[in-house]
Formats: C-alpha cells, structure tokens, sequence
C-alpha cells in the first residue's frame, strides 16, 4: 500500500505539470483528491484491513502524500490566476497619453452677469469698491433712511414683498439701500458701486419683472459737484455704447436725491435720430441719478458741512436687455435654455 501512495503521488505530480488550465486542474483534483471516488480515498479504503502499526504508518504516508498534493494543486491555482490577472490588465489597460474627448458642450455666463463684470471693470478702474448688500432688506434701509417716509407715495411706486409676521422686513426693491450701509460703515470719502438683485410686487409683462437687477453707484467727498455726476455718467454711457454717445439728463424727483435726473443716452441703433427701440425720441432711458439730499446724508452720519456727494442708479436689466436687443424682459430669469444658449 505503501508502494501504491507513493505511485499515485509521482503519477500525480507528472499530470500536472501537463496541466494546461483551471478546468484541467479541477478535473485532476477531483481525480486523485475527490472525497467520492477520487483515487487517493479509494485507496485509503484498504487501510482499515492493515493491523494496527501499519494502520500509523500508512496513515502517516497518506497525510504527507495529500498534503504535498494539495500543495502542489493550490501553488498550480495561483499561477493560473496570476496569469488570469495579468490578461485582464492588458485588456483594461489604460493609455494615459491618449487626448481626451472634447466635452459635449462648455458653460457660460448669463447676460447680466456679462454686463455686471464688465461694468464691475470698469468701475474698479476710476476707483469704485464693489459692494454687496442683503437682499431681504428692513424697511429702515428700504425706504425710510432714503428720505421715504412710511406715508409717501414713493413707497406706492414700489411695492413689494413683505414678510409674513416681519412687517418690518421686505425684498429691496432697489440697491440705493446699500448706499446708506455703505456710508455708515466706511464714511467718507467713498466712491462705491453696488451691483444687486432687486424685487417689485408687478404685474408682469415684456417690461416688468418681479426679479431684476440694478447697478448703484455712490461717490462722496469734498467739492464733489453736479459736474463730477455728469463726467462719471458720460464715461459710463461711452464705454458701453460707444464714443459717439452722448447723455440727456432730465429732472426727475427721486426723494433721497436733491436735484434728481432721469438718465437717457443718444439711442445706439438710430444715433439720437429716432427709431422703433427709442419711439422716434433718440434717447434710451437707462437710469436715474441726482446730488444725495442732505437728509440722507445725515442718516448716514456723513458730515454735510465737509461733505457732498452723488448717486446714480442703472437698470442693469435694461442694460443687458438694450445691449443684446432682447424685447421681454422675462427671458431673462425664465431658465429657458434655447434663449440662454445664444450668449
Ligand atoms: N433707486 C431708484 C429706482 O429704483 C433709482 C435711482 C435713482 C438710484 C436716483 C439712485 C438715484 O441712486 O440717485 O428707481
């Protein structure tokens, strides 16, 4: 019995080094090491006829031999995974010199963000801080430190969103708040612009909008004049619509200014002579803008015996919508990606 472990070890040895995959292998396993017929237990069925001595030494071989069987088997397994390994690696290999493919499509900006950085430019380059204020505004800063008391009609003029159990809190309906901040926070001399989201109670339609955005803009100083609000409103309307353009500045009462102007520039599609975008008048409104009333100022903790200043108020929206000629204002914050796509 010896004679035939022995045997069936060097037999065994021998078929596997012809092994040549893992189904051979299993197939060879099962063949000498199967616990059901394979060929090693078959064998060690006789050792129960053996006398007790025999029976140990025997037993003793018969360990050795599975053992080194089992060991041979398992190191013979690894190698065909090692193998199976390495021919999935090239498979999956990963050429990290290859270019990469061009992305669907790239990003990019909203109109109004188009026009606020470029106006944040060109402020910042005579000057200008850009601010930011709240959005969800008190009335204080709203309306009454603007000179609105709580019976103006002003306040009317723009009505807005309240908030429930905070009746002294509202969505701004314009950034001349931030004005008021800006003063208490830095004094004078200032030189500001603030470029914000605003909101208005409206019934909506091609020219209103309950979401729009403003441009605020704020110098204070000694001396500032009439004159200096002129120089800075032309710069603005040249360096948007050209050299040739010319401003128009009508009076119009604002109550936290003192005297207040309507803003017109020369109408860029017909050069001021008259067309369907300007209704035969030439000029574009774009904004209001005036000498900050003293009252305000005085809010505001500026000294009014040293200092003087100017504010101005663009419709940032109306910018965008004359500089693109987009005819409905509700466009702009309606998501709809067709007319986003065209900037
Ligand atoms: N806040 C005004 C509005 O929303 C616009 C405005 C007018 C701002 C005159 C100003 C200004 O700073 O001086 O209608």
């Amino acid at each position: 019995m010896q004679e035939k472990l022995k045997q069936l070890k060097t037999e065994a040895l021998l078929a596997l080094k012809s092994i040549k995959d893992k189904a051979q292998l299993e197939e060879l396993e099962v063949r000498f090491l199967g616990r059901k017929g394979g060929e090693l237990t078959e064998l060690l069925k006789g050792l129960k006829d053996l006398s007790d001595d025999a029976k140990r030494e025997v037993g003793q071989l018969a360990n050795e031999v599975k053992t080194s069987l089992e060991e041979a088997v398992s190191a013979k397994k690894k190698e065909f995974s090692k193998i199976e390994m390495a021919g999935l690696l090239e498979k999956e290999s990963l050429d990290i010199s290859q270019p990469a493919l061009p992305p669907k499509s790239f990003g990019h900006l909203h109109p109004n963000t188009i026009i606020q950085n470029d106006l944040e430019d060109f402020f910042t380059s005579m000057g200008f801080m850009v601010l930011d204020g709240p959005e969800l505004e008190s009335e204080y800063y709203n309306f009454s430190a603007l000179n609105i008391p709580p019976d103006h009609p002003a306040r009317d003029m723009q009505d807005t969103f309240y908030i429930k159990n905070h009746t002294d809190w509202v969505m701004r309906t314009h950034t001349s708040p931030v004005q008021v901040r800006a003063m208490q926070k830095y004094g004078a001399p200032l030189r500001m612009i603030v470029p914000g989201k605003c909101f208005r109670n409206e019934a909506t339609d091609v020219r209103h909008e309950h979401t729009f955005y403003q441009l605020e803009g704020v110098v204070i100083d000694k001396d500032i004049s009439f004159a200096h609000m002129k120089g800075v409103l032309e710069s603005v309307a040249k360096h948007l619509y050209g050299p040739d353009t010319k401003i128009n500045m009508r009076p119009k009462f604002y109550p936290f200014v003192e005297p207040g102007v309507n803003l017109e520039v020369t109408c860029f599609v017909c050069q001021g002579k008259g067309c369907r975008l300007c209704k035969q008048s030439g000029w574009l409104e774009i904004g209001g803008a005036g000498m900050i009333h003293p009252n305000v100022l005085r809010e505001s903790g500026i000294d009014t015996k040293v200092n003087q200043g100017f504010a101005f108020g663009f419709g940032l929206t109306r910018l965008v919508m004359l500089k693109y000629g987009i005819e409905d204002v509700r466009l702009l914050e309606s998501g709809n990606m067709k007319f986003l796509e065209q900037f």
